[in-house]
């Protein structure tokens, strides 16, 4: 069996042992003569599941007791909407910091609900850095403080949080989540899709403080308030099982890995390794602030876009997949989540210095 090293944005990369481990319990899980797929979520089995995961989650991320934890559906996306139902209380204005597509997709939906003051931006640049929070204007109204922690597609991330006064902090973390060490206490909300460092798509990991629980806007559909979540341990209908479970492998494969501090030294000497190729070529460019640089999505051009299609079949040819850039920015994307391991990002710079010498 050959795996590739895949560079995918999401659905991504998941960690071997943790498929292998999944493949093994397969058809009878731990002798209950069943897939995890097929036991109700209110089944011993699966409650145990979930507990342990949500257990393990709370202790790599050193989760406070006064947040929850919530396992729910919907993807990132539909947090967009329910920050605002959730947090807006009697206000009608909220904070967003604009640092790319990201941003603004939750920034649009936000303006559904409220008026959203955009208190800095990085688009006359073409987001190529966060913004410097001495010049964000922040308004004294705003029910909260958004920001997209890591920008996917631009590969820009916040390598440390904005410290607000009295507004909670809302942290979409979808793709840099469980990469490294960050202070949850900064934060009244962070919340990601699953499908890149936790485990399989379908699965929205939201923690939240328990004091802004329970402030949902009237008309709010039950669905969309944490606090009915929150109430009922994530299982007020069918949750996402088996993306649970698997997500609960991957946390253990973390505990066993060292945590978040060995994870996050594994991610930085990674990304370093890759801009640092980048950055002594004449041949590829990264169009990101070198201060604000993503560890988990790197983004890079070539010298000419007609370059693009032979790195892409070269690369495919050589085990490297899923390295298109996304469309709105062009050129390549290696996205290098925890589960990409140190030897393809080796045989990612190996082949680009063999493609720049043959084309260079
Ligand atoms: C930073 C970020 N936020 C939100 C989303 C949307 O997530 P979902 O597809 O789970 O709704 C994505 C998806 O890639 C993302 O990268």
């Amino acid at each position: 069996m050959d795996r590739v090293f895949n560079f995918s944005a999401g659905p991504a990369a998941l960690p071997t042992p943790v498929l292998e481990r999944a493949q093994s319990e397969m058809l009878d899980y731990q002798g209950t003569g069943m897939s995890v797929m097929e036991m109700s979520h209110r089944s011993k089995a699966f409650v145990e599941i979930a507990e342990q995961a949500q257990a393990d989650l709370i202790e790599l991320l050193v989760v406070p007791d006064d947040y929850q934890v919530l396992f729910l559906q919907g993807g990132a996306t539909t947090q967009f909407a329910m920050v605002p139902l959730n947090l807006l209380g009697d206000k009608n204005t909220a904070d967003y910091v604009n640092t790319g597509s990201w941003s603004a997709k939750a920034i649009k939906e936000a303006s559904r609900f409220c008026e959203v003051n955009v208190v800095a931006s990085s688009q006359e640049s073409n987001f190529d850095h966060v913004p410097d929070p001495s010049t964000w204007q922040l308004n004294e109204d705003a029910a909260y403080l958004h920001i997209c922690s890591n920008e996917t597609i631009g590969g820009v991330q916040f390598h440390e949080f904005p410290v607000t006064a009295s507004q909670p902090l809302v942290a979409d973390m979808s793709s840099d989540i469980l990469s490294r060490p960050i202070d949850i206490s900064s934060c009244g909300i962070i919340y990601a899709g699953a499908q890149k460092n936790i485990g399989p798509a379908g699965l929205t990991v939201v923690i939240v403080r328990k004091d802004l629980l329970g402030n949902a806007r009237p008309g709010t559909p039950s669905m969309l308030d944490y606090a009915v979540h929150a109430k009922v341990d994530s299982m007020s209908n069918t949750p996402p099982t088996y993306a649970w479970y698997l997500s609960g492998l991957v946390f253990r494969w973390l505990k066993d890995l060292g945590g978040l501090e060995a994870m996050a030294e594994i991610n930085q000497r990674k990304a370093m390794k890759l801009y640092n190729a980048i950055d002594q070529s004449n041949f590829y460019h990264s169009p990101v602030a070198a201060q604000d640089r993503s560890w988990m999505n790197i983004p890079f051009t070539l010298p000419e876009p007609a370059l693009d299609a032979a790195f892409l079949s070269g690369a495919e040819a050589a085990g490297l997949t899923n390295l298109k850039g996304h469309r709105s920015v062009g050129g390549m994307r290696a996205s290098v989540y925890n589960a990409v391991p140190e030897a393809a990002v080796d045989a990612l710079i190996d082949f680009m210095q063999s493609f720049e010498n043959e084309r260079g």
